[in-house]
């Protein structure tokens, strides 16, 4: 009798294991290294992410280490996420893999200073679409949505008042093909900054937050993906307090959201996100370590392992347990696996032994 409840157990946990795999979530990597100024924000930003990357359904990967920007790491995610970064957080060889990565299909997020680095990376400043010149000094401001469609500013209101900086840029994002969800009344705070160059118009409305549907990043697309992933970026988000307003979470959660749900990113082509059609042939399989079924297999047999802390990245990962990982994360994601299958197999013992009686 207890033999076979045993079996029950196992099986049903087994189950369970296999249904968490193919919830399998978008990976994005999120990093916030910093070689110049840093902002005291980005433990709450950090914070703030994970606990809401199973709400958003994503699986976020905290790092500040720029070893991971290689081909084959990067190809372990569907987007990355920059935060108030600042000066030249990438090497050479990191900013050729991006670019790779971009070519591929995968997805760019940047949030607030994620404008200020990599001020000599042409292929960076496309994917963000214009980099930070000055803001003046943090005081109250309105910012205006002038897009109430889009999922990053559907919830946003038409008026926005809170304590920010107000970022002025070096060139006009238009020009890099982005589209304005919100700029600022200019009425509504006082000016007194100096650009730091003498540069091009940043456009009319002055540009806050913006997408780009296919950035010029992802140009020429790396042979088998089939369309350049998405960007989104905000120049909000300085403060703590912003990063704990309802309202500004969701602002960037669903921007991220947006651009990954694109029936052109690598996440959307793995069958990760959208309404489910992608059929995992598009972008992600030009990379070595794609997405999807494959990568749900890989940090399967990854589990056995769980015990060993091979890896001296700081990285920490939330939200749902899901498939795919590369060099510099093992061990979070082993760790998370290697808890849901423990629950599972309490789960099934529970049951069984509800069973028994
Ligand atoms: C913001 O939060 C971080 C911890 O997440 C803290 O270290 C920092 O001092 C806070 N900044 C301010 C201005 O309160
Ligand atoms: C990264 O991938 C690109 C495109 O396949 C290739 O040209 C480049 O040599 C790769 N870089 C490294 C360091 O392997
Ligand atoms: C708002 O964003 C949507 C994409 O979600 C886009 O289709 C639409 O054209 C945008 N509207 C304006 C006014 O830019
Ligand atoms: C700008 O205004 C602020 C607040 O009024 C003030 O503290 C700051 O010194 C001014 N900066 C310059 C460059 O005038
Ligand atoms: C789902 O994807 C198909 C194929 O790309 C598309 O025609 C359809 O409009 C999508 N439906 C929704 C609800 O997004
Ligand atoms: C999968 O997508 C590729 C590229 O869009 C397309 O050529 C292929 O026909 C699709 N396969 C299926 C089974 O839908």
């Amino acid at each position: 009798m207890l033999r076979s409840t045993l079996v029950i157990g196992v099986i049903l946990s087994l189950t369970q294991l296999k249904m968490a795999q193919s919830q399998s979530a978008p990976k994005v990597l999120v990093y916030t290294a910093t070689a110049g100024y840093r902002h005291d924000s980005i433990p709450t930003a950090i914070q703030v992410l994970g606990d809401n990357a199973q709400k958003y359904g994503v699986e976020f990967t905290f790092s500040e280490d720029k070893s991971l920007f290689t081909n084959e790491s990067l190809s372990g995610f569907d987007g990355v996420m920059f935060v108030s970064n600042s000066d030249e957080v990438l090497d050479d060889s990191g900013q050729a893999a991006l670019q790779q990565f971009f070519q591929s299909g995968g997805v760019y997020t940047g949030v607030h200073a994620a404008s200020a680095c990599l001020f000599n990376d042409e292929n960076y400043q496309q994917a963000v679409g214009a980099l930070f010149d000055y803001h003046p000094p943090i005081q109250d401001a309105t910012f205006t949505r002038v897009n109430s469609t889009h999922p990053a500013t559907a919830n946003v209101p038409d008026r926005w008042s809170f304590q920010e900086e107000v970022y002025y840029f070096r060139s006009n994002p238009r020009d890099n093909g982005a589209v304005l969800l919100l700029s600022v009344d200019e009425t509504s705070y006082v000016n007194n900054g100096t650009s730091t160059g003498n540069y091009p118009s940043m456009g009319d409305p002055h540009p806050i937050a913006w997408y780009i549907d296919a950035p010029l990043s992802a140009q020429p697309l790396a042979q088998g993906a089939q369309k350049a992933g998405r960007s989104f970026y905000t120049s909000l988000g300085h403060l703590n307090s912003t990063w704990q307003d309802e309202t500004f979470i969701d602002h960037v959660m669903a921007g991220l959201k947006w651009a990954l749900d694109g029936a052109s990113t690598k996440a959307y082509g793995a069958g990760l996100v959208g309404n489910g059609s992608g059929n995992g042939t598009s972008a992600s399989s030009s990379s070595a370590a794609a997405s999807g079924p494959a990568g749900a297999t890989s940090s399967g047999s990854g589990m056995n392992g769980a015990s060993a802390t091979s890896s001296s990245t700081t990285s920490a990962t939330s939200g749902s347990a899901s498939g795919g990982s590369s060099a510099g994360q093992r061990t979070a994601h082993m760790s998370t696996r290697a808890a849901g299958i423990g629950a599972g197999l309490v789960g099934g013992l529970i049951l069984g032994a509800t069973m028994i009686v």
